[in-house]
């Protein structure tokens, strides 16, 4: 498996979101709008490949100058369980330090609030809803 960076646009880009759109958006019947994508073109794009075939992204958008939030982190239905996530936490975790930024923080989903806690993320604050399921934000120091 090899962890890289993906340029926005690209087909590696179009890949990622076939990926997200079908892990995160199709099982809640919602899907992504083209201004939801072209204010993507500045985040931190990550996918885990296996050849040309993409198992997992995620990406990280600037919230301040010291923090990064992540966003969109799914693995394939059929290779959930195997440790990419946690492989793909920590390169975007170390592409984060090596930008210099200090934290980061996500809007956790409820059901995958045990996979962050695993890597060290805390809740800080109360349940809320987004994209129509509840979710926690989660956060680490780097
Ligand atoms: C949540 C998700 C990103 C985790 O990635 P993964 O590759 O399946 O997880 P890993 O195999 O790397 O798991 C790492 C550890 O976290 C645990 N873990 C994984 N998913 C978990 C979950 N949902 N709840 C609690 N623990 C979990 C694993 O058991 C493993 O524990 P171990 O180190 O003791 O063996 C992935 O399952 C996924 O894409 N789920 C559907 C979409 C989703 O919920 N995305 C997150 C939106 S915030």
């Amino acid at each position: 498996m090899a962890l890289k960076q993906i340029d926005h646009g690209s087909k590696e880009y179009l890949k990622m979101v076939n990926l997200r759109n079908e892990i995160l958006r199709k099982p809640l019947g919602l899907t992504f709008t083209d201004d939801e994508l072209a204010g993507e073109k500045d985040d931190i794009l990550i996918g885990a490949f296996d050849d040309d075939d993409l198992l997992a992204c995620c990406m990280l958008t600037k919230a301040d100058n010291s923090s990064l939030r992540l966003r969109q982190m799914a693995v394939q239905n059929n290779l959930q369980g195997k440790g990419i996530g946690a492989s793909m936490m920590n390169f975007a975790e170390i592409v984060s330090r090596d930008k210099g930024y200090k934290k980061v923080i996500m809007h956790a989903r409820e059901t995958a609030v045990g996979f962050y806690e695993k890597l060290g993320y805390k809740v800080v604050g109360d349940k809320f809803t987004e994209v129509t399921i509840p979710h926690y934000v989660m956060e680490k120091k780097l």
